[in-house]
C-alpha cells in the first residue's frame, strides 16, 4: 500500500502544492484527530498525499456505503488542516475545501467507470508544456510567481486531458470526462478557469457528437 502511494505520488493534480506542513506545527495532530475520527473501515489513515489523490484509492472500500459518509469527511478536515498551514493568501493555489468534498464525492459516485492506469500520463505531459527553465516556487516566493507557476500547470493539464492518447484510448471510456471533472473540482481557486472551463465545454461537446 505504501509502494503505492509513493508510485503514484507524482499524480496529484493540485491540492498538495507548496503548503510546508513540515514546520507548521499542529498539522500532525489536526490529522491523526481527523483519521481517528472518521476511520475507513478496511482502509488506511489518510495523509495529505493520500488527499491530494484521493482518486488513487480504491473506491470499492473508501466509497462504500460503511465508508464513504466518512472518507468525505476526513479528506475535507485533512485539507482545511493542510490549507490552515499556508502563509497568507497560498492557500488559493490549491484545491479548495469545498473542491476537494466536491471531488471525493464525484469520484464515488463515479469509481467504477474509471481507471486510474489511463491517467498516468497526464502529470509528466503537463510538466512537458512547462517553460523548461521554470522552478519552483516556495511560500516565500512572491504571490505571482506562484501564480504563473501553478496556474500554468493547471491550464496545462487541461490540455493535456483533451489531448492524451492513452487516456482517449482509455477501454473504460468514461475516464477521460470523469478525471476532467475531477480536475474541474480540485482546480486552484487562484487562477482563471474560464479556459480550463472551455476546454472542459469542448470536451463534453466532442463526447456528445461521438455517442
Ligand atoms: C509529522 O509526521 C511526519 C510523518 O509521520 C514526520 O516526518 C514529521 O516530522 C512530523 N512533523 C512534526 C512537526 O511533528
Ligand atoms: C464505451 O464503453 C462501453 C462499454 O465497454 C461501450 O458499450 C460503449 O459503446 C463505449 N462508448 C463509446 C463512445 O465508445
Amino acid at each position: 500500500m505504501i509502494l503505492q502511494i509513493l508510485a503514484v505520488s507524482c499524480l496529484a493534480f493540485f491540492a498538495n502544492a507548496q503548503i510546508d506542513v513540515n514546520s507548521c506545527t499542529d498539522y500532525n495532530t489536526t490529522v491523526d484527530k481527523c483519521n481517528t475520527d472518521n476511520t475507513i473501515d478496511g482502509g488506511n489513515p489518510l495523509t495529505w498525499a493520500s488527499v491530494g489523490m484521493f482518486y488513487s484509492l480504491p473506491g470499492n472500500v473508501y466509497c462504500s456505503a460503511a465508508n464513504k459518509g466518512n472518507f468525505m469527511k476526513a479528506t475535507e478536515c485533512i485539507q482545511k488542516a493542510y490549507i490552515a498551514c499556508g502563509k497568507n493568501d497560498f492557500h488559493k493555489f490549491v484545491s479548495s475545501v469545498d473542491g476537494i468534498k466536491g471531488g471525493v464525492e464525484y469520484y464515488c459516485n463515479n469509481y467504477e467507470d474509471f481507471d486510474m492506469n489511463c491517467i498516468s500520463e497526464l502529470q509528466m505531459c503537463a510538466k512537458n508544456k512547462a517553460p523548461a527553465d521554470q522552478t519552483m516556487p516556495t511560500m516565500d516566493d512572491e504571490f505571482n510567481k506562484n501564480r504563473d507557476y501553478y496556474c500554468g500547470h493547471a491550464e496545462h493539464l487541461g490540455e493535456c486531458i483533451n489531448s492524451n492518447d492513452k487516456l482517449k484510448n482509455c477501454a473504460k471510456n468514461k475516464t477521460m470526462e470523469i478525471i476532467m471533472k475531477i480536475a474541474e473540482e480540485l482546480f486552484p481557486p487562484a487562477c482563471d478557469a474560464t479556459s480550463f472551463v472551455i476546454s472542459s465545454v469542448l470536451l463534453l461537446v466532442s463526447l456528445f457528437i461521438t455517442l
